[in-house]
């Protein structure tokens, strides 16, 4: 099914990384060799049913990349609203959003959101995910615990994340949460639209502090 499958990839690139502290925009954080949005838009290319790739960029590194097959847009304050003009520059009618901060995704990975999704033609959106190891406490004022949550119900979201375009682009244009979207599929899920998620290899992770950055260069070495 993959063969037939095309898609644009966007990654959303344009976050300052205040957590990680490097003393300038995550996406260029030299990883294993490389600056560290390279590793994803390599997993795109190599992925089979990515035709183009949009990255969003932080305003002043539009330049920084290159590629036939790349195109670079300047982000915005937050990161549905550099979704959101990524956007702008997308054609096809399924569009796989992707963290720059998860160096680690496959092409695997990617293509399999992407064949899921095609496969559920009443799903909005399927989004990588894993299951939840910690005991999760819900918090009411300050450090006092209200409630645990039922662990056996709670996935961590994570990208790639699979959408038809038209139904991203009426979430992204028909909420007021734009500022406060963690993820996408998240204003699919206000719409009342279906998400599914596709379990991730445990390797996928988010590079958010310095630890992480270290755990990414150990486990992109082993590759
Ligand atoms: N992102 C984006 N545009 C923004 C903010 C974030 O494209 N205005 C992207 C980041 O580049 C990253 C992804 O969204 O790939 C996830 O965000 P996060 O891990 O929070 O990255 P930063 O916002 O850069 O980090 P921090 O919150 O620590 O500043
Ligand atoms: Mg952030």
């Amino acid at each position: 099914m993959t063969g037939t499958i095309k898609a644009t990839a966007v990654i959303a690139a344009a976050g300052s990384g205040e957590r990680l502290g490097a003393g300038g925009p995550k996406a260029f954080v030299p990883l294993a060799g490389r600056p560290m949005i390279e590793w994803s838009i390599e997993a795109m290319r190599a992925a089979a049913s990515i035709t183009e790739i949009v990255v969003a960029s932080p305003p002043g590194h539009t330049h920084d990349l290159g590629g036939d097959d790349l195109a670079v847009v300047a982000g915005g304050d937050t990161r549905s609203e550099s979704v959101a003009r990524a956007m702008e520059e997308v054609d096809s009618e399924l569009v796989v959003v992707h963290d720059a901060a998860r160096p680690l995704v496959t092409s695997a990975l990617v293509d399999a959101v992407l064949e899921d999704l095609a496969g559920e033609p009443d799903c909005g959106a399927v989004v990588a995910a894993t299951p939840v190891s910690d005991t999760i406490k819900q918090i009411a004022r300050g450090r006092e615990v209200d409630s645990t949550l039922d662990r056996s119900a709670l996935w961590a979201a994570q990208t790639p994340q699979a959408f038809r375009s038209s139904v991203l682009r009426e979430a992204l244009g028909s909420t007021g949460l734009l500022r406060q979207a963690t993820d996408e599929a998240m204003l699919i899920e206000r719409l009342g639209g279906m998400v599914l998620l596709h379990e991730a290899p445990a390797d996928n992770i988010k590079v958010t502090t310095p630890l992480d950055l270290r755990l990414a260069e150990m486990l992109l070495a082993e590759r």
